[in-house]
C-alpha cells in the first residue's frame, strides 16, 4: 500500500513514517509514503501557491494549477511503480466522516493520494477536476489537512495484515466487527493494587469464559451509556446474543 500526500508541510509526515507501529511497518516495507509539495510545481520566483478569494472575504485560497501538477506527478510516479490510477482524496470539513469502516476499506486497497488544504481552502475547480472523494475527521476546523491525513494514514496502516505484532489486537479494538462494532472494554496492568484500587477480580480469575463475558458486558454497558447508536447498529445486524440482550435488559431495569 502506498500513500501520496500533497502538502505544503511534507516534514509533518515523518511522525507517521518514522515512529511507532506505522514507522516499524514502513521500515519493513509494508507500506510506503511520498509527499509532494505544490510549491515545487509553481513557475514564479516566490513559488506562489495561494491568492486572494474572488468575491472578497478574509484569507487566501490555494490555487488549482500547482495542486493539479502535484497530483499528476504523484499519479505518474505511482504508475511507474506498478500501481493503478489512485483515488484522489481531499481532507475537508465538508467531506464524509472518516470512521473504522473507511480505515478498513483503505487498508484493503493500494492506497490513495491525499490532498491537504490550508488557508480558507482550495479553488473549487481543482476539486471538480481532480478530487474523487472528500473525507472529514470530524465536526471541527483544523488549520490544515495534514493532521487529518496523518490520522487517516495511521488508522488504515495499522489494519494492514502483518503491521500489528499481535495479529488479533486490532480485532479487539472499538468499532471492530468482531467486537460487534461496540466500544472496547477497560484495560488493566500491574500492579494488581494501585493506590488502594484493585483490578476487577474477574480479570484475575484465569477463567477464560468468565473473562470474555466480563469484557463483553463492560463493552455493552459502555456502549449503551456513550454510543447507543452503535448498540442499535449491532442489534440491527443481528450481532447481539441472547445473553447480551438479557444483560442489557437488566442494565436498563437497574436504571
Ligand atoms: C482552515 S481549514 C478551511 C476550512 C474551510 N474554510 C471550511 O470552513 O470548511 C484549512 C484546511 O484544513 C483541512 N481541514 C480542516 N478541518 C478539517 C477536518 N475536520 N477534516 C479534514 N480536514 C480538515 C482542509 O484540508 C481545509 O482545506
Amino acid at each position: 500500500m502506498r500513500f501520496d500526500v500533497v502538502t505544503l508541510f511534507p516534514d509533518m509526515f515523518g511522525t507517521v513514517r518514522d515512529l511507532g507501529v506505522t514507522g516499524r511497518a514502513h521500515a519493513q516495507g509494508l507500506w510506503s509514503l511520498r509527499a509532494w509539495n505544490p510549491r515545487d510545481y509553481t513557475h514564479d520566483v516566490h513559488r506562489t501557491v495561494d491568492d486572494r478569494p474572488y468575491g472578497g472575504g478574509p484569507g487566501m485560497v490555494m490555487m488549482a494549477a500547482p495542486l493539479e501538477a502535484a497530483v499528476a506527478a504523484a499519479q505518474s510516479d505511482r504508475a511507474a511503480q506498478g500501481f493503478g490510477v489512485a483515488p484522489v482524496v481531499l481532507l475537508s470539513p465538508t467531506g464524509r466522516r472518516y470512521d473504522q469502516q473507511g480505515a478498513q476499506s483503505l487498508a484493503g486497497g493500494e492506497g490513495v493520494i491525499l490532498i491537504c488544504g490550508r488557508y480558507e481552502g482550495i479553488d473549487q475547480r481543482f476539486i471538480d477536476r481532480c478530487v474523487t472523494d472528500e473525507i472529514s475527521l470530524g465536526d471541527f476546523v483544523l488549520s490544515g489537512g495534514e493532521i487529518a491525513a496523518l490520522a487517516v494514514i495511521d488508522a488504515a496502516v495499522r489494519l494492514v495484515p502483518g503491521v500489528l505484532n499481535d495479529g488479533d489486537s486490532a480485532l479487539q479494538d472499538s468499532f471492530n466487527d468482531t467486537l460487534s462494532g461496540l466500544l472496547d472494554s477497560p484495560h488493566y496492568t500491574r500492579p494488581e493494587v494501585y493506590d488502594g484500587e484493585s483490578v476487577p477480580p474477574e480479570l484475575l480469575s484465569g477463567h477464560h469464559a468468565n473473562i470474555a463475558r466480563w469484557r463483553r458486558e463492560q463493552s455493552l454497558s459502555l456502549t449503551a451509556q456513550r454510543r447507543p447508536d452503535l448498540l442499535e447498529r449491532a442489534r440491527a445486524n443481528g450481532w447481539l446474543t441472547r445473553a447480551d440482550e438479557k444483560f442489557l435488559a437488566a442494565l436498563a431495569a437497574a436504571g
